[in-house]
């Protein structure tokens, strides 16, 4: 297939550049040849293109940033998106879109599901929501996949921080009361083959929401405790409360995605964020 992709440089769009290279004609659009808060130049991209899909892996990912920039937030998570699967839709091409487990207010204690209530508290949780509301409402063939915490050996993510502030040989206070999935950016890219390869093979019954986070839950400090395990490095790591660790973005408290969705249609199961998380440092 001949498949139009919205953000080469950041972390999905770097799994997807290497995991759908060999079965397919892939077209990247990044900066500075688009700007996708200039809403009314999409359409005319993906027609010039031709494709017959197309894959949004471009965002507004910062998350504190975002409370003092909600006007451009909104226009790259909600409005751009929304012009995207508007075309789409107009032209019948399938549209794959991607957002974020900050829809929750955290307050649950069992994993989410895709029916569970949303209420994003911090700006860019409300514009992806805004995001995914539009793109179900213009495109019916679309797909929508929540993930939670990205990670990968490339990019800016947690991985990377902590890594760096290893080498510092400072104490490092991280937070523990704050419990998700942390989820590498090529196993997210995997759960996105293979909506692609339904996709391919013709099938119309998988279209809708999904969640896609690795399996297995642990705290921010937990994730830290464990990179430094894998990567062999020794380091004075406490856990703090949120309270002490202030933000510009409230985070959810429990962010935990039930993907029985993913593992039911598409037969997909996603790895443990531990099997993950070796394998990722194994790259670096
Ligand atoms: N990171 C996380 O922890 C996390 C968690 C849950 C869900 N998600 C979602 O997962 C998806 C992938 O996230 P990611 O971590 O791969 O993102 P990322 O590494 O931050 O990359 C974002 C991409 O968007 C592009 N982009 C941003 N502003 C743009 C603009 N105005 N015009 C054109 N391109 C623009 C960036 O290009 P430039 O670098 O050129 O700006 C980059 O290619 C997103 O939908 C995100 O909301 C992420």
């Amino acid at each position: 297939m001949r498949i139009l992709i919205f953000g080469r440089v950041g972390q999905l769009g770097s799994a997807l550049s290497e995991l759908l290279l060999d079965a397919h004609d892939l077209v990247f659009l990044d900066q500075p040849e688009i700007d996708l808060a200039k809403i009314d130049t999409i359409e005319s991209h993906i027609i010039k293109n031709q494709p017959d899909l197309v894959i949004n892996a471009a965002a507004y990912t910062a998350v504190d940033k975002a409370e003092s920039e909600p006007d451009l937030a909104q226009l790259i998570n909600a409005s751009a998106p929304s012009q995207m699967a508007m075309s789409c839709d107009e032209l019948h091409i399938p549209f794959i879109h991607f957002s974020t487990d900050y829809v929750f207010d955290g307050r649950s204690n069992h994993p989410y599901t895709e029916n569970a209530n949303v209420n994003p508290e911090g700006v860019y949780g409300k514009t992806k929501l805004a995001g995914e509301q539009a793109v179900a409402a213009a495109c019916r063939r679309h797909v929508i996949l929540r993930t939670s915490w990205l990670y990968s050996h490339v990019a800016n993510n947690f991985l990377k921080t902590m890594l760096r502030l290893a080498e510092d040989k400072r104490p490092l206070r991280v937070v523990n009361d704050q419990f998700g999935s942390p989820t590498f950016a090529w196993d997210l890219g995997s759960a996105t083959v293979a909506v692609v390869d339904a996709i391919e093979s013709g099938r119309e019954d998988i279209y809708g929401l999904y969640h896609a986070a690795n399996s297995g839950v642990t705290s921010w400090c937990g994730f830290a405790e464990r990179i430094f395990r894998i990567h062999g490095d020794i380091v004075d790591l406490s856990g703090i409360p949120t309270s002490e660790y202030p933000t510009p973005a409230p985070r959810p408290a429990y962010s935990v995605l039930s993907c029985d969705r993913l593992r039911d249609v598409l037969d997909f199961s996603m790895p443990s964020w531990e099997d993950a998380l070796s394998r990722c440092l194994a790259r670096l």
